[in-house]
This record gives C-alpha cells, sequence and structure tokens, in this order.
C-alpha cells in the first residue's frame, strides 16, 4: 500500500501543472502521502489474523478462518405436487382444506419431503467412523453417540466446565413412546429425565446416563411420568460449587407452567430435584437460564399465554429468582429463548408459537441484559426462502460460543418429529455476530445501532481447521 501510495504521489509531482509548486509543497504533498500509506499498511496489518501462543485472534469474525461458514449455501427443494382432491362427502363433513403447505407435508411421515429430512440411519453422523466426514456436522441427520446410540438431548443447553475442561450437553431424553394424552392434546412422550453427554471437541459425544430421572410411582411428584420436562440448563455456581440446573415443568395439558430446580455437585450428576415454582407468579414455559461474565445468572421464561417473555435475576445460590422482573417482547409471542453476549451486547434468539410445527426465527439485542429488547429479523441466511421462514426447519434451544474464535458461535435447534418424538433432529449451524444490520430495527429511526446475527445453513460443515489445530 505503501508504495501504491508512494507512486501516486511521484505521478502527481510530474503532473504539469504540480511542476508549477515549490519545492517545499512538493515534500509537504510527498510526506503527507507517506503518512497515508503508512496509516493503510497498518490498518490492513491490524485486519490481518495473527497466531499468537498457540490461540487464533481474529480483528473481525468476517475475515480468514470463519469466512467457509459464512459462505452463502444454496438449497433447491423438490417439491412434490398437492395431494390428491378430497372426496365431496369430506368436505361437507370436514369443511374446505387448508391449503397443504410445506411445512404439513414436512410434519407428514408418509411424504417424499419428510424422508428427506429425516434421513435414515445409513447417514448417521458416526464418531467411530472417523474418516473423511470426522468432525463434520450434517444438520438434520441421526447423530451417534460414542456407543453407537443415536443421542438423545433435545431441547438442550451445552455447559463449558472450566474444572474438568469439558463440554456437557443436557436435553430431554426422548426415548419413548410418542402419544397424545387426549385427541387434541400436543403429541407427547413420558418423563425419562434429563440427559448428559460430555465431550472434548463439541462433536464427538459419550453418554453419561440420565443425570435427573424421571418419576415412577408417586403420581404428584412434578417428575412423574405423565407430566412435562422440557428445555434442561445447567449453569455452575462459583460461590457454592454447585451445578444448578432449571427446566421447564407442566402437566400433560401445559396448564402446569411452571419452572423447576436441581443441585449437583458433580456435571454428571446425579443431580437432586428441589422443586418447581411460577417465577414471579406467573406462568413459565419454555424457558432458559443464562450467567453472565459477573457470575449473576438470569431466568428468561415464556409467560402470560407465551404472549410475552419475562427476564429476571437469580438469587446468588441460582435456586430461586429474585423480586425483580422486567416484561419484554411484550405482545409479540415468542418462546424457545437462546441468549447469548457478544462484545458486552447481549443477543436472544426466539421462535414463534407453533407447537412442534417448525416457524421463522426472530434475532434481538439489548445493552442492558434486563431490555429494553429491541429486534433485528430474521437471522437466518442460504438455503431458500422455506428454510429460512422455518428455521432450516427447526426450533432454536440454545447459542455455544466458540473460544478463540470472538463473534463465533453454534446455534444449536430442534428439527422436532411430532409422529416419533424420540427421533427429532439437531441442526446445528455457525451464527456470527458483524457487520451491521440489514433490516430496520424497532426503535432506532431506521438507523441501523447492532451488529447483524447470521445464522448460515449448511448441508455440511466443520470449524475452521485453523480452530480445530488450536483447541
Ligand atoms: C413448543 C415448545 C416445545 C414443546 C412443544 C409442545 O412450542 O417450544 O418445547 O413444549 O411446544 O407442543
Amino acid at each position: 500500500m505503501g508504495e501504491t501510495a508512494g507512486s501516486r504521489a511521484v505521478s502527481l509531482n510530474s503532473h504539469p501543472a504540480a511542476r508549477t509548486f515549490s519545492g517545499t509543497r512538493c515534500s509537504v504533498s510527498l510526506v503527507l502521502w507517506s503518512l497515508v500509506g503508512c496509516i493503510l499498511m497498518v490498518h490492513f496489518y491490524s485486519l490481518i489474523p495473527q497466531k499468537d501462543k498457540g490461540e487464533i485472534r481474529i480483528g473481525s469474525s468476517h475475515l480468514s478462518v470463519t469466512r467457509e461458514l459464512e459462505e452463502v449455501e444454496e438449497e433447491n427443494l423438490y417439491l412434490p405436487p398437492p395431494r390428491g382432491k378430497r372426496s365431496p362427502r369430506a368436505v361437507k363433513r370436514r369443511g374446505p382444506r387448508k391449503p397443504y403447505s410445506v411445512v404439513d407435508e414436512f410434519l407428514d411421515e408418509s411424504s417424499e419431503l419428510h424422508a428427506l429430512f429425516f434421513p435414515d440411519r445409513k447417514s448417521a453422523i458416526d464418531p467411530n467412523k472417523r474418516g473423511k466426514d470426522s468432525m463434520y456436522y450434517y444438520p438434520g441427520r441421526l447423530w451417534l453417540d460414542t456407543e453407537g446410540n443415536p443421542i438423545q438431548a433435545h431441547g438442550g443447553g451445552i455447559l463449558f466446565d472450566w474444572r474438568t475442561e469439558t463440554y456437557y450437553w443436557y436435553g430431554e431424553n426422548k426415548d419413548g413412546p410418542t402419544y397424545q394424552a387426549h385427541r387434541r392434546a400436543a403429541a407427547r412422550i413420558d418423563i425419562i429425565g434429563v440427559s448428559c453427554y460430555s465431550s472434548k471437541d463439541l462433536w464427538e459425544w459419550t453418554n453419561e446416563g440420565i443425570v435427573l430421572s424421571g418419576e415412577g410411582t408417586n403420581a404428584t411428584h412434578d417428575l412423574h411420568v405423565s407430566n412435562v420436562l422440557e428445555r434442561p440448563k445447567v449453569i455452575y455456581n462459583d460461590k457454592s460449587g454447585q451445578y444448578v440446573m432449571w427446566m421447564h415443568i407442566d402437566d400433560a395439558n401445559y396448564t402446569k407452567a411452571s419452572a423447576g430446580v436441581a443441585v449437583s455437585d458433580s456435571p454428571t450428576g446425579p443431580f437432586t430435584y428441589l422443586y418447581s415454582m411460577r417465577p414471579h407468579d406467573f406462568e413459565s414455559r419454555d424457558m432458559t437460564i443464562f450467567k453472565d461474565d459477573d457470575g449473576k445468572a438470569y431466568l428468561i421464561y415464556s409467560s402470560e399465554d407465551n404472549s410475552e417473555l419475562h427476564i429476571g435475576p437469580l438469587t446468588d445460590d441460582y435456586l430461586n429468582v429474585t423480586r425483580v422482573m422486567r416484561r419484554i417482547l411484550v405482545g409479540r409471542h415468542r418462546e424457545a429463548p437462546a441468549l447469548f453476549k457478544y462484545e458486552g451486547t447481549y443477543y436472544m434468539i426466539t421462535s414463534g408459537c407453533t407447537g412442534w410445527a417448525p416457524n421463522r426465527a426472530l434475532a434481538h439485542a439489548a445493552e442492558s441484559i434486563m431490555g429494553p429488547w429491541e429486534t433485528m429479523g430474521n437471522p437466518c441466511v442460504g438455503g431458500n426462502k422455506i428454510f429460512r421462514s422455518t428455521t432450516f426447519f427447526a426450533q432454536s434451544t440454545f447459542v455455544v460460543p466458540l473460544p478463540g474464535l470472538p463473534g463465533s458461535f453454534i446455534f444449536m435447534a430442534d428439527r422436532w418429529k411430532p409422529a416419533e418424538l424420540r427421533d427429532s433432529r439437531y441442526v446445528w449451524l455457525p451464527l456470527t455476530v458483524g457487520g451491521v444490520a440489514d433490516e430496520p430495527l424497532e426503535y432506532n429511526f431506521g438507523f441501523p445501532l447492532w451488529s447483524r446475527v447470521s445464522i448460515y445453513w449448511h448441508r455440511r460443515w466443520r470449524f475452521p481447521e485453523e480452530w480445530q489445530r488450536t483447541t
């Protein structure tokens, strides 16, 4: 760059008009151009990824190592012709049918499209078969643990435990038969419990067993098999030295709408169930917890018939909520919150409320975790329009920061299969924060204040090799 600036300075000087300038003017402009050159060189150098003591530091997530994750990958979706017409008698009995949508097709077990989104075991991700597929994520494929069994950790979340330098993935074990408690109820499985898997690299997972089990005999217990246990999340309390689990506790009709708490001295359990509550005396359904850098933790839950979210700090021991609570995204009907933080700003991905059926995700951001929260639009990039409007046929559950890659995260989502819930799949995709938002924001008079959150569709992807070598 310096050379370019220098040669431009020379050509300026050789211009007939420039030749009339005095020698002093000439050298002033030369000095000025050299200065510009130096500044540009320093600027470009600061953008080049630096390798220092085995750690990758990058100036911006949009450069170098993360570039391959941010490639926009398109998908052509084969849409089968619409289903055959109903008989006039059926129309008379049940009224005209709603047009059959792609989501209906996706949920319909007999459709070709369904099979495409739930490929069979032949294509499973198998850590025992290393080779060319090693370390690759294939969103939607069956994912096996180290013993060769499909991972059962739905609606889950990940804890990185600094003490054991291990990742723990907690989630719903749904490995039971799917049924409906009554004709109009949502598809369900009986509570089996919370599974835990451990990993050093976020790809090869070892089953640590069920760390909190359903209750078989006492019908009044929150964890009685006939109830609902969803979206378990675990954080570590530095003061008490305990691992604290929060989860959604409900009855089969989702009228109990409570949050449950369990604790353990070890990340692999067993967890002791303490109680459930209606936080701040409000309904609580889909929920998550978030531990901030200062050790303060928060509960975020869908409330008031899922029409709004509530957020409030937990007590110092993380075993309860305090009296402080703010209503956020009021009237927006959002659920499945997944919260994360980057460069002092809080971000959240949520879904709409359509039960097991997928819908459009939204990204939100806030300067203060207690709000106000602003909505930034749909973070999904690539695939095609239908993929983007269904969160790649999945629903948010958690966002994992990638250590050493600032601004890069894994977006974890569930591809639910209400016809057979145990066969629901995981959709893990790279999420980055960077650049300015490209959709109009809510309260900012059209001026983009927040960095854009992007979740990139990939049929197959893995962490940049450079990153893998340093972890
Ligand atoms: C979804 C929710 C899931 C589960 C499901 C039941 O809206 O996110 O966790 O509760 O409804 O239909």
